[in-house]
């Protein structure tokens, strides 16, 4: 199912991740898919938990419905991202863990390493998110449980 949503994909990267967001958002605007860029703007050295929390607050916050995160290996957003109240985010370096983790985690922020996937390889797991689906029904009392962790 081809990607719908009439809230900009919240953007966010360090250094290490910053070519692979501007590849990113090369590939989104092909698609006419909107989004709002929350940095990093350079590859000067910076912080990742900056910006997952910017890009992170965005969906915490309802303006934007999914985040995507780059940084040098993905782990450290990753980290981050999943410490920020309602956020379900998944590192993935390949196309069928970025597709099952919408359909059946309902992951809301995707996120990868520069230093890991390419620009080809990146975008195409970007689609792979963006066009799956939650599925819902089993996995809905999975989630439930899950985001009851969060008061642990
Ligand atoms: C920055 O050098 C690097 O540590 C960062 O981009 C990321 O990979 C952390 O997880």
């Amino acid at each position: 199912m081809a990607f719908k949503s009439d809230k900009p994909i919240a953007l966010g990267a360090d250094h290490g991740g910053y070519e692979l967001k501007e590849a990113i958002k090369q590939h989104l605007t092909e698609r006419g898919i909107a989004f709002t860029d929350y940095g990093t703007d350079s590859t000067a050295s910076c912080d990742y938990p900056d910006y997952a929390a910017a890009a992170c607050g965005a969906v915490r916050e309802g303006r934007s419905d999914l985040a995507i995160l780059c940084c040098g290996t993905g782990v450290g957003m990753s980290m981050c991202a999943n410490k920020i109240r309602g956020i379900r985010a998944c590192c993935c370096s390949d196309t069928f863990s970025a597709e099952f983790t919408r359909r059946h985690n309902d992951a809301n922020a995707l996120c990868m390493g520069g230093r890991v996937v390419g620009p080809g390889l990146g975008c195409a797991i970007v689609d792979a998110f963006l066009d799956a689906e939650f599925e819902g029904g089993r996995h809905q009392k999975r989630i439930d449980k899950m985001m009851a962790l969060e008061n642990l």
